[in-house]
């Protein structure tokens, strides 16, 4: 089952750069990243906030254009490896040359360029879903869904949310999802993972998404549950991150069974590889050895992924 072919909703392109990827650049550029590494050139963070600084650093030193297009290849490869043939990729144009918002479209160009040749070299299907930070605020996010709704189209086909679930409420954030969905986009927002159940509904009520970000903790809530199996909303579930941030103490103790089983749309993805150590293949396998799923299940898996990716129907076929 781990050579089926996978599709991944939920994968942030800067947390997939290898850390030696980001070392390089920072050798290039002369900026000491020591401190968020440990003896063995891992990313090295204590907790979720911690994750978060650890990530914020790392993204100084993608400074252009050209080391978004770098970066696009390298992971793309990597998940072309493990047998991903379509990938959604969360890029946030905060990090893009420190908030070079006036440049989002080269470096977009840069990114398109990169997912193009991996398309025609590796056979591995990108799209973006351009992100706001919620710890930067709702004014940032506003300026970020203004980059989103301009630059709309076949390659960036949604919007979304991650950052700090602890901060600020998601109403603060529905100016930007209307702007977002009037020009086209789909929607995500990342839920359920820090917050409860009252998070994962805030993000339906208020941003009105299709898909939510991780959800997890909507089991901790049997009506939310109900609901979500009702309304078919996808949950995009990402076991071996919940696990190495603590949010969960072993794949034993996640909820993604007992969601499949209330009949959630469940799907799996790794949200930032290198910082959890796991890679698409990880998953399927560790999935498979703690709930015995088997190749139906993830055939389902994929099925439900392919349904619910942001392109185009014709793309869309090609998946299922
Ligand atoms: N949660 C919230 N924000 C994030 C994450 C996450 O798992 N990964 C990268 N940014
Ligand atoms: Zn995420």
């Amino acid at each position: 089952m781990n050579e089926l072919p996978k599709v991944e909703l939920h994968l942030h392109l800067e947390g997939a750069a290898p850390p030696a990827f980001i070392r390089g650049l920072a050798r290039e550029q002369g900026v000491d990243l020591s401190g968020i590494f440990d003896a063995q050139g891992n990313y090295a963070y204590r907790g979720f906030v911690d994750f978060l600084r650890v990530y914020e650093a790392a993204c100084t030193v993608l400074r252009t254009p050209r080391d978004f297009g770098r970066l696009t290849r390298a992971v793309l490869e990597q998940s072309a490896e493990n047998g991903v043939i379509h990938t959604e990729a969360f890029v946030s144009p905060d990090f893009c040359g420190g908030r070079d918002l006036g440049a989002w479209r080269e470096y977009l160009a840069a990114i398109r360029e990169a997912a193009e040749e991996a398309e025609r070299e590796l056979g591995i299907g990108l799209r973006v879903i351009v992100t706001c930070i919620r710890h930067f605020g709702p004014d940032a996010a506003r300026q970020t869904a203004r980059c989103a709704a301009e630059t709309a189209g076949d390659f960036v086909t949604g919007f979304g949310i991650g950052g700090d679930e602890g901060q600020g409420s998601k109403a603060d954030f529905a100016w930007s999802f209307d702007m977002a969905r009037e020009a086209g986009l789909r929607l995500t927002a990342h839920a359920g993972e820090w917050g409860g159940p009252d998070s994962v509904r805030d993000a339906l009520d208020h941003l009105r998404v299709e898909r939510i970000g991780h959800g997890v903790r909507a089991i901790e809530d049997p009506a939310l549950v109900d609901r979500l199996a009702e309304d078919g909303i996808v949950l995009e579930v990402c076991p071996g991150s919940n696990v190495a941030l603590g949010v969960y103490p072993s794949m034993r103790d996640h909820p993604i069974e007992r969601l499949r089983k209330a009949g959630v749309k469940v799907t799996v993805s790794t949200d930032d590889p290198p910082f959890f150590h796991t890679t698409m293949r990880q998953e399927y396998d560790a999935l498979h050895r703690t709930f015995d799923w088997d190749e139906g299940v993830f055939r389902d898996i994929a099925a439900t992924s392919a349904r619910a990716a942001f392109c185009d129907a014709a793309t869309r076929d090609t998946l299922l």
